[in-house]
């Protein structure tokens, strides 16, 4: 796959991530609602929609079609944006900036914001139980998003993110922190992919392990960029962790040391590709654009 026919691939999985939000917004968060506006906004305000496009592309390479799986991935980055309106509050990260415009919170207010993420999630599982999939399907979709997002997952690293920004971490708290803060989505992404396809079959363990390697790369890069890009370039703040005294890899081992740590992560990754052939080639185009990425 050259980069072109990558680069194109990416995008049409963008454009029907988009297009299927467009509609779930219009069933499930009805402009009227002050809420559903500021929803709307961060929602449908920008974003990679890394989470999305791995999911159609799970789904793809698991046998089933894109299109199948257009409600579970835009489903996915509901409740994505929803963990960013949150984040950015001043209880958590307090950051006043997110995808290039006043977050949530400061365009709206601090209720108005809390509230907001609060029906993504609603409308998230409202998403995944109306999905045109069979029962089946939608029950292990529902059961795969709730266990990644909770308190066994996304919830408890941003607990543990938290708990960091007062006590120090080593290498392996770091890793778990990462595993749920971040890596919790990205594996649930290729899981909805798979309940989204007939049957995974063989391809379900390999995907499962470059989840879980590129989860960890992603979340490393974020902390990088946070200290070596700018936030025209990032479209959020800077220096926001070192601000809040969080313990990062970048704290931890430095710029090189931290990139090093990515590095290896990705080679893990596409080491875990290796069965599947060239029907990867996309993840593995994937997964090197995100250990590269500037934003
Ligand atoms: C930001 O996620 C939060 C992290 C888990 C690092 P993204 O970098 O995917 O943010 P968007 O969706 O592209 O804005
Ligand atoms: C956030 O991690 C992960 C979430 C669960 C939202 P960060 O706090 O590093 O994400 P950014 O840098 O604000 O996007
Ligand atoms: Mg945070
Ligand atoms: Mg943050
Ligand atoms: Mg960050």
């Amino acid at each position: 796959m050259t980069n072109e026919e990558y680069k194109a691939q990416y995008g049409a999985f963008v454009q029907l991530t988009e297009d299927r939000l467009q509609t779930l917004c219009d069933r499930y968060l009805p402009a009227a609602a002050r809420i559903s506006q500021a929803a709307r906004y961060s929602l449908l305000g920008g974003g990679k929609r890394v989470r999305a496009v791995l999911v159609l592309a799970a789904c793809r390479l698991a046998g089933g079609s894109a299109e199948a799986a257009a409600d579970y991935a835009a489903a996915l980055e509901m409740l994505h944006c929803y963990s960013l309106i949150h984040d950015d509050l001043p209880c958590m990260d307090n950051d006043d900036m997110r995808r290039g415009r006043p977050s949530c919170h400061r365009q709206f207010d601090e209720a108005t914001a809390l509230l907001a993420a609060d029906a993504l999630v609603t409308a998230a599982f409202e998403a995944v139980a109306n999905a045109p999939l069979p029962a089946e399907s939608r029950a292990e979709a529902a059961a795969v998003l709730a266990k990644a997002a909770g308190a066994r997952g996304m919830l408890y690293g941003q607990e543990l993110d938290k708990r960091f920004e007062r006590e120090s971490a080593g290498e392996a708290q770091l890793l778990e922190l990462h595993r749920h803060k971040t890596g919790a989505l990205i594996l649930a992404a290729v899981q909805m992919g798979c309940a989204a396809a007939a049957d995974a079959g063989a391809v379900r363990t390999p995907l499962e392990q470059y989840a879980s390697e590129i989860g960890l790369v992603f979340q490393i890069v974020d902390d990088v960029l946070d200290v070596t890009s700018d936030a025209a370039t990032l479209g959020k703040p800077i220096g926001s962790d070192a601000e809040n005294g969080k313990t990062t890899f970048v704290s931890l081992y430095g710029l090189d040391g931290a990139r090093r740590l990515a590095a290896q992560h990705n080679d893990a990754a596409l080491a875990a590709l290796a069965p599947l052939g060239e029907a990867a080639d996309f993840l593995r185009q994937l997964a090197c654009g995100l250990l590269e990425r500037r934003k």
